[in-house]
């Protein structure tokens, strides 16, 4: 029996889902921050972020998920799209001078380099309820699976989620191999990890395939942070549209710091091979070609 389809980098090109990523784009775009009161600058700083052009990975894994179930990617789009406000959300509040201090994000300045921390703050704070309201408003599907959806996105990202993970980081208490792990698992892995999950849970699917996509979604979280801390190393400023060594001039536990950047890379390799062999694991009705290609992109990314 042959193992896993394993592809390493140099050996096939990553390609991207770019029609999914355009239908995210563009539903992005359109959403409409009620305008009814006197809120233009708060409206003008959260599009600045939303709209800065990220590479849209965790809706694209949401649409991706639909599409391996054998359902319409765009029967999740709402719910897709929330979980893009949300880490939008979180990409400004990580860089606000109290938390990583950074003043470059997609390539831009910053929300509070632009705006203001106060703006930035309330921005951040504002996406995150209009996340919630765009799937209460438009995901469709039998509402127990949308709520269920909901709870699981509301798990994720809150304080035994992305945000306890967030404060792991600047708590400054890793120190083993283990600790960093957990520390990936919650602050990047369970935004990742319900992309794939929320959007199967929104569907209906049954509770194996559920518990697979999850298994597999926490594997990529891991994945994505451990080639994240790679990236800050060695990775320009120009390429990523952020910082590059920004953990380092901060002292942040990293999958590099800890392990040195050979065994970083040989552990991202260990850990590409398991996604793709959980991912082969699950018996799919739809096509779960994008799937794939999502995870070879995090794996072989260079921004
Ligand atoms: C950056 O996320 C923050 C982390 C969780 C590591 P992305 O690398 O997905 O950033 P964008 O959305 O493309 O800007
Ligand atoms: C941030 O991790 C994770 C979240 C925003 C929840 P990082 O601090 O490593 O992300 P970057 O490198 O600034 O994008
Ligand atoms: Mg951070
Ligand atoms: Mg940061
Ligand atoms: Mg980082």
């Amino acid at each position: 029996m042959s193992g896993p389809a394993v592809h390493l980098p140099g050996d096939t090109p990553v390609a991207f889902p770019d029609a999914k990523r355009a239908a995210v784009d563009a539903y992005l775009e359109q959403v409409d921050f009620d305008q009814s009161v006197p809120i233009d600058g708060l409206t003008e700083a959260m599009r600045y972020s939303l709209l800065a052009g990220g590479k849209r990975v965790r809706p694209v894994l949401a649409l991706s998920t639909a599409h391996a179930l054998g359902h319409d990617p765009a029967a999740v789009m709402p719910y897709a799209a929330a979980l893009e406000l949300i880490h939008t959300y979180s990409l400004i509040h990580d860089d606000l001078p109290a938390m990583d201090d950074d003043d470059l994000r997609r390539g831009k300045p910053t929300c509070h380099v632009a705006y203001g921390e106060n703006v930035a703050i309330l921005a951040g704070d504002a996406l995150f309820a209009e996340a919630l309201r765009l799937i209460t408003s438009f995901q469709s599907g039998e509402p127990a699976h949308v709520i269920a959806a909901i709870d699981e996105l509301l798990a994720a990202t809150g304080a035994a989620g992305m945000v306890g993970g967030q404060f792991i980081d600047i708590a400054d208490q890793v120190e083993t191999a283990e600790e960093l792990t957990q520390m990936h698992e919650l602050k990047t892995g369970r935004l990742i990890r319900v992309s794939v999950k929320g959007a199967a849970v929104a569907l209906g699917a049954d509770t194996g395939t559920v518990e697979n996509l999850g298994r597999f979604g926490a594997e990529l979280g891991v994945l994505f942070q451990i080639i994240d801390d790679i990236l800050d190393v060695t990775g320009s400023d120009a390429d990523l549209g952020k910082p590059s060594g920004s953990d380092e001039r901060h002292g942040k536990a990293t999958y590099v710091s800890v392990f040195g950047l050979d065994r970083a890379r040989e552990l991202a390799d260990e850990s590409y091979r398991k996604v793709c062999g959980l991912l082969d694991s699950i018996e799919f009705r739809g096509d779960a070609s994008d799937l794939r290609s999502v995870s070879a992109y995090i794996y072989g990314r260079d921004r």
